[in-house]
């Protein structure tokens, strides 16, 4: 193994990257009216300058209706020009451009789309008090489309990668789980049926993005809650995925409408949660009950390893580390254990250049730290930025 290992580049299906690294998906909140904002490329070509070796735009939607922000992408010809403006911006700075692409299921709001979500089941989502609508056989095939003709745009948009998001309780985590999948139909009950939107999604995706652009999926290691998906069957999600023809995968775990601080770990950012909602009854509702709500999980670096080392185990294929990265340190450490890339959110919102930072200073340690981590970052992409707030 070459002594520095982030540094050496690395491939994922047709792609060559400069080095290790990966700007994890982190919704940003830059696309007011559901269009990319200058903003928006000046953050990713911000990350691109400070050293990385794929910056991901996060969270774009391939339907209008599986929006849960107003100011969140859709995916459709009109915006493509805009984002070719960014991926131009990061490839002249030496980094690759991926858009990770998903659809919010039970979390997409009616008041942003104008119609009722749609999930695998009607039942009630607490989170962003929805009720949805059981999808039929004629939605399935729709939204699954819907996720070709979102690759074939993103490549049209110069985009180098797309990453299909199947984890953190979004539609295709929501037929993954069996807490979300109560259907009696081949979408549901057992785990070869709960698999089929999945297997459905990436067929269609796999062919749209022919032999050009590289296909990761972001997956949940395990969704986090009694009932939910446990650790054996996302081992099997993780071999599914490499026999549909993933070209990596990001290993991830959560649910959103259950278990939101899961996948981050560390403080719970309550009254910025409170300060930054719009609907009265979501703030009143949050203000009394987020904190029975929603539990905290304690921060530990690299907090997802040991779970991400039995799919390591499992499957062959690139895979990505991701969650909990705040030092060159732990990040050799993953990359030793057999981790092919690593990816990070938080170190990169607190230090856009935070690659260029460790390779001038081995024991440059991330910002973000300092603080908990106290995730009050999540509450600003509420409000159409992506940064880091704490004032120390
Ligand atoms: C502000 C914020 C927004 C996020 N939005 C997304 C998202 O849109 N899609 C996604 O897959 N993960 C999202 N995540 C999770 C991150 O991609 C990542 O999995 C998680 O933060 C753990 O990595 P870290 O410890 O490096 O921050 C978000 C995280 C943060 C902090």
């Amino acid at each position: 193994m070459p002594k520095d290992k982030l540094f050496t580049p690395g491939s994922i299906g047709p792609l060559r990257l400069r080095n290790r690294s990966i700007r994890s998906a982190a919704f940003e909140g830059m696309c007011p009216g559901g269009v990319p904002s200058d903003s928006l490329v000046r953050y990713h070509a911000s990350v691109a300058a400070g050293g990385i070796g794929m910056t991901t735009v996060a969270y774009v939607s391939v339907t209008d209706g599986g929006r849960t922000f107003r100011h969140q992408a859709w995916m459709r010809p009109e915006i493509i020009p805009f984002f070719k403006k960014l991926t131009d911006a990061v490839h002249r700075r030496g980094a690759a451009a991926s858009i990770q692409l998903g659809h919010g299921g039970n979390m997409a709001d009616r008041k942003v789309s104008g119609r009722r979500a749609v999930a695998p089941s009607a039942r009630f989502n607490l989170y962003g008090l929805t009720l949805p609508r059981a999808m039929s056989e004629a939605d399935i095939e729709d939204i699954a489309r819907a996720y070709a003709d979102s690759v074939k745009l993103a490549a049209r948009a110069g985009f180098d990668a797309v990453e299909i998001h199947a984890g953190h309780g979004y539609l295709i985590s929501q037929f993954l789980s069996p807490y979300t999948n109560r259907r009696r139909d081949r979408w549901g009950g057992s785990f070869e049926n709960r698999t089929r939107f999945l297997r459905t999604v990436m067929a269609y995706a796999r062919k749209a993005s022919g032999k050009q652009t590289a296909l990761l999926v972001k997956t949940n290691l395990e969704d986090g809650f009694p009932g939910g998906m446990g650790s054996e069957d996302g081992i099997e999600v993780a071999r599914i995925l490499q026999n549909e023809g993933a070209d990596a995968l990001v290993l991830s775990g959560g649910f959103v409408s259950k278990t939101p601080l899961y996948m981050l770990r560390g403080l719970t950012p309550h009254q910025e949660l409170i300060s930054c909602q719009t609907d009265p009854l979501i703030k009143l509702g949050m203000a009394a009950f987020s904190r029975i709500m929603i539990r905290d999980y304690p921060y530990t670096e690299a907090y997802f390893l040991e779970e991400a080392l039995k799919v390591r185990k499992a499957v062959a294929l690139p895979l990505v580390y991701v969650g909990g990265l705040a030092s060159k340190k732990k990040i050799d450490e993953v990359l030793d254990a057999g981790f092919d890339f690593i990816a990070m959110a938080r170190s990169l919102i607190a230090e856009p250049d935070f690659i260029n930072l460790i390779r001038k200073n081995d024991n440059h340690v991330s910002q973000c730290l300092a603080c908990g981590p106290c995730n009050s970052c999540v509450a600003t992409m509420y409000m159409g930025e992506c940064r880091c707030t704490f004032e120390g």
